[in-house]
């Protein structure tokens, strides 16, 4: 290598490899499955003022009472600021903990403080339970299409995804066992199964509660543990909430909360309630991450849950995302031309869109932008290269008005995909071929 070079010039060690980073012959073999997530380098251009987008999953914090939170952080550190700013426990703050059983048994947990963990984000426990569980080559089962921060977890830990499908009730239950059948054959080790039951990202389903049982049991029979990320669970529109999986099987199921979409993302308050086994490796792990999450923050949500009405604000984003989710989806259902198809969710932020064959959605995101309307293509939810016909619509963020001139932009744009294909054939859209999992809505 010269050194003199300026460094977009220089060469990797192995020959013919043109490298513009000078450190990519030092990094350990794991950052190989770490790149930039699509929605990531979306996001610079789906922020411009111009552009609708669909493609976050913001959550909309318009409706948090802002005065009283800010008269009741300075209290805080008024009247307990050697506390607040302050190291803490790995494990987190008691009373916090003791409050985050009060929520969870909204969902039918009952769990013990001392088996919850604070976390910086339910991000950060999905990122523990990966450290503390996967070696490389270990297989995750998750849904397809999943969550991108998951996949990207289980990419840097070198966890090989297997995807099985959904239907408008959730994860099928003979697709596990399918998959699992399989796994075994060729010898692998199947570590956890991912799932988010509730009004899922990014397929926006919620599992039957009659599969929930099944599930359950698929996964005990081959001794497979059941890692739950609920972070949706309380935004049910119609104030309905589901049997979680860990209430049903305490001690083969990890649960992870977070109080990002209930209460504000900024905080980055999660946690994980594990089986009592795992609990101390946890805080171990923690341990060695972040010392301690911020005592600070965790305060700030323990004083929230302990003053606030948070039930009641809870449901006042409800009520702001049924409007939107509305919106969405009468705005889909008067523009979406003919052939597309799309879930219905009765919860959360998210619409998964199946579009017709030969329309690629990760080509045409492009022309989307430039139509000033941004989404998720599908691709990015899947650990495998599928989900080219499909794409996240994101309703949470923007207005209903903003959301449904979005829809009629990307409306427009979806037409004349399709006469393009008309024209030309579907090789003009479509950019990624390959086998198609079904959507979850035409399993
Ligand atoms: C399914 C799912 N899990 C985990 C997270 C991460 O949430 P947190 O903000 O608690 O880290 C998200 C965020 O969008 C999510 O959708």
């Amino acid at each position: 290598m010269n050194a003199a070079q300026p460094p977009e010039h220089r060469q990797g060690s192995e020959p013919g490899r043109h490298n513009l980073d000078p450190h990519l012959d030092r990094y350990a073999a794991r950052t190989a499955g770490m790149t930039a997530s699509e929605i990531r380098a979306l996001f610079a251009v789906a922020s411009r003022p111009e552009v609708v987008s669909l493609a976050g999953g913001m959550p909309n914090l318009a409706a948090l009472p802002l005065d009283s939170l800010s008269g009741q952080m300075a209290e805080l550190i008024a009247e307990d600021g050697l506390v607040a700013l302050q190291y803490g426990s790995a494990h987190g703050v008691p009373t916090l903990r003791e409050q985050i059983c009060d929520v969870m048994a909204m969902e039918g947990i009952t769990g013990h403080p001392d088996d919850v963990v604070v976390t910086v984000g339910s991000q950060m426990g999905l990122d523990m339970v990966t450290r503390l569980f996967c070696d490389p080559g270990d297989v995750v089962i998750a849904e397809g299409p999943s969550y991108v921060g998951a996949l990207g977890s289980f990419a840097a830990y070198q966890a090989k995804v297997v995807h099985v499908a959904m239907d408008d009730d959730g994860l099928v239950p003979e697709t596990l066992r399918a998959a699992l059948a399989h796994a075994k054959s060729q010898g692998k080790r199947v570590k956890f199964l991912y799932t988010i039951p509730n009004f899922h990202n990014p397929a926006g389903v919620t599992l039957a509660v009659e599969r929930r049982a099944e599930i359950l049991e698929i996964c005990r029979e081959n001794d497979v543990l059941v890692v739950e990320d609920n972070p949706y669970g309380l935004l049910g529109f119609d104030g309905q909430t589901y049997p979680a999986l860990r209430s049903m099987d305490p001690d083969n199921v990890v649960y992870l909360g977070s109080f990002s979409k209930t209460f504000a993302s900024g905080l980055r308050v999660g946690w994980v309630l594990a089986p009592h086994a795992v609990r101390e490796k946890l805080v171990l792990a923690a341990e060695s991450a972040t010392l301690c999450p911020p005592t600070l923050n965790q305060l700030v949500v323990s004083r929230y849950l302990a003053t606030h009405d948070w039930k009641g604000q809870v449901k006042t984003f409800r009520e702001n995302y049924r409007e939107r989710r509305d919106a969405m989806l009468s705005a889909l259902e008067q523009h979406l031309p003919a052939g597309c198809t799309w879930t219905r969710p009765d919860g959360g932020f998210y619409v998964w869109v199946t579009v017709p064959e030969g329309v690629d959605t990760k080509a045409m995101l492009a022309r989307a932008v430039t139509a000033r309307v941004a989404y998720a293509s599908g691709t990015g939810f899947y650990a495998d290269g599928f989900g080219s016909r499909q794409m996240r619509l994101s309703y949470c963020y923007p207005t209903p008005e903003r959301i449904r001139e979005g829809v009629r932009r990307l409306a427009g744009v979806l037409e004349s995909e399709m006469d393009l294909m008309r024209t030309f054939g579907s090789g003009t859209t479509r950019a990624v071929s390959g086998p198609q999992f079904p959507g979850p809505d035409t399993a």
